[in-house]
């Protein structure tokens, strides 16, 4: 048994690994500002420290004893993070530093952390993998790279092993469909539950590779497990598969037996037109593919599942 923190840990994502490392025996410490996540998404053993993962005393208290740590916590609005520059500059990049630089002090303890697709930009028609030049078009993308760069001389600078996730659009129970800036599935879920209309941003032909959280949680482990053999690389974490908004809605309109009345909006400002990964590198060194297909993973969301 061992003890591992996950920043964000009460959000969308973290709270679904949380749950697994407990399932296999792990114990949990949680850093998390509150500011989207909730104490309610975990299990009472889970011990939560509530702080600021740009806070270097909060994040060193938090990491004390751990053997690793997977840090999660960011703004993970694109559209957000296009409006509140400087915060997101300070979550997204000046926190993922925050927790590197914890880390290499509390004795090099292993950081698998979550950058993002949007480093590629619009990357064109066809899957992208990590040899890709990035081309992020938004501050939300830049300040995922530049905590990469970050990672990747890690180990040569300070001896700390890190490895760097690049997940498409994660979908799945407990992603709050709250707010206008939410992730689309979560949004559109909840809209047609109650009946009501779906905006589309654009005309709805954009694509992106929608990947199941428990997919996501499986990537994660494997990248902690692997961490000393794959230390400073990044990896995709995507079905291989693509999807247009508009396919998305038709399919979630029929599980839920409704037809989706879509009303169209201007595209957001640096929104990418077409997202596609390529899994292989995680499935030839991290041996991990993500199985879950989008038909299964909707149907999963709609039980609470
Ligand atoms: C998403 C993630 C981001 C991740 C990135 C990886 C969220 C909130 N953002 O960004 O953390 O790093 O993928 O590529 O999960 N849209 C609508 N109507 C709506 C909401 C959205 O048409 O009501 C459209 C958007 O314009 C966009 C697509 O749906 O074309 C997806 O938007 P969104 O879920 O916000 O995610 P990304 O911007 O792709």
């Amino acid at each position: 048994m061992a003890t591992y923190l996950i920043t964000g840990g009460c959000g969308f994502v973290g709270s679904h690994l949380a749950d697994a490392l407990l399932a296999r025996g792990d114990a949990v410490v949680v850093l998390d500002n509150l500011s989207t996540g909730k104490r309610a998404n975990l299990a009472p053993e889970v011990r939560v420290i509530e702080g600021d993962v740009a806070d270097p005393d909060a994040v060193a208290r938090a990491m004390a004893g751990c053997a690793g740590v997977f840090h999660l916590a960011g703004i993970a609005s694109v559209a957000y993070c296009n409006e509140h520059w400087r915060e997101g500059h300070l979550t997204n990049q000046t926190g993922t530093v925050t927790v590197f630089e914890a880390a290499a002090r509390a004795g090099r303890v292993p950081v698998v952390y979550t950058s993002s697709a949007a480093v590629y930009g619009d990357a064109g028609t066809g899957a992208v993998d990590e040899a890709r030049v990035p081309r992020p078009q938004t501050p939300y993308g830049v300040d995922k790279l530049g905590s990469e760069l970050h990672g990747r001389i890690a180990m040569g600078v300070h001896g700390l092993p890190t490895v760097g996730l690049r997940p498409f659009n994660i979908y799945g129970p407990r992603q709050d469909p709250s707010s206008a800036y939410s992730g689309v599935i979560s949004i559109f879920n909840s809209r047609l539950a109650q009946g009501l209309p779906v905006t589309v941003f654009g005309d709805g032909l954009q694509t992106r590779d929608f990947v199941f959280v428990a997919d996501v949680v499986r990537f994660l482990l494997a990248a902690m497990a692997r961490a000393p053999e794959v230390a400073g690389q990044v990896f995709n974490i995507c079905t291989g598969r693509t999807t247009t908004l508009l396919a998305l809605i038709d399919t979630l309109a029929a599980l839920h037996g409704r037809q989706a009345v879509v009303q169209h909006a201007a595209p957001r400002v640096g929104d990418i037109r077409e997202s596609l990964g390529d899994p292989a590198r995680a499935r030839d060194l991290l041996g991990v593919t993500a199985g879950v297909t989008l038909e299964d993973g909707l149907a999963a969301l709609l039980r609470g599942m």
